[in-house]
């Protein structure tokens, strides 16, 4: 087929303004030199956010072992320093993906921030009890129950938490310069460490100039340029 003409619908013109360009997003605006401080707070400020209804959205993307790709929106259901949760039915077509190659990309977008995050990592099955314990609790909030009252038994459904090796901050300015940090997981050599232990090393990089390495126990806001 020939792409080379016009598109059948031109939305090319189809742009709203983001932030001044005065207010680019630099390292000084940063509450944590690691991302989950960080992530808390953008969080925090679009559940605060009147205009947006599901601060919690976010797109779950996943892959078959060939690489084939699938997006979907799921709810977050909680995060922390291991990582972030949401649940799903086991039987899933994201289920048949996540079996078959753990790893996942969530993307947040809170549009009346002009703010998203992207999280890229590894994925594993939260333990039975504690999808067992999140069921419960969903029932109890939308009083599901049999007609005769009996509790209805938790499907074949469940938790996953995705582990972030890389997450990244991004508030839309309108020149579209220095508008992202990148915080990446690294080892104690500085190299890209996917599946890392516990350790909290964590580079940041904000567009591609300036490089900086955070290590777990550093004073927070001593950054050493890397480059
Ligand atoms: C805002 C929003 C939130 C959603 N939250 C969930 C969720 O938390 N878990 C879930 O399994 N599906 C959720 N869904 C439905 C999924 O997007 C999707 O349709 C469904 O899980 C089937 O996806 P799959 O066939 O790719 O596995 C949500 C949809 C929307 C639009």
């Amino acid at each position: 087929m020939d792409h080379s003409g016009p598109p059948e619908v031109n939305v090319e013109q189809m742009r709203h303004p983001y932030k001044d360009k005065r207010q680019a997003f630099t390292e000084d605006q940063l509450v944590a030199r690691e991302p989950f401080g960080q992530f808390r707070d953008w969080f925090n400020q679009a559940c605060a956010t009147p205009a947006i209804l599901e601060p919690n959205a976010m797109c779950l993307s996943t892959a078959t072992a060939d690489g084939r790709p699938s997006a979907r929106f799921v709810l977050l259901k909680g995060f922390g320093h291991d990582g972030f949760r949401f649940f799903t039915n086991y039987e899933s077509r994201k289920a048949a993906e996540l079996d078959s190659n753990p790893r996942a990309a969530l993307t947040f977008y809170w549009e009346a921030l002009n703010r998203s995050v992207r999280v890229e990592g590894s994925v594993s099955r939260l333990p039975e009890d504690v999808s067992e314990q999140c069921w419960s609790s969903a029932r109890r909030s939308w009083r599901g129950g049999h007609a005769d009252g009996s509790p209805v038994p938790r499907p074949n459904w469940g938790g996953y938490i995705v582990r972030p090796h890389t997450v990244e901050f991004w508030q839309g300015q309108s020149n579209r310069v220095h508008d992202r940090i990148r915080f990446r997981r690294v080892d104690e050599n500085g190299e890209s460490a996917e599946n890392g232990e516990s350790e909290e090393n964590w580079e940041q990089q904000r567009g591609r100039l300036r490089l900086y390495r955070h290590r777990s126990g550093d004073p927070g806001h001593q950054l050493t340029p890397r480059l």
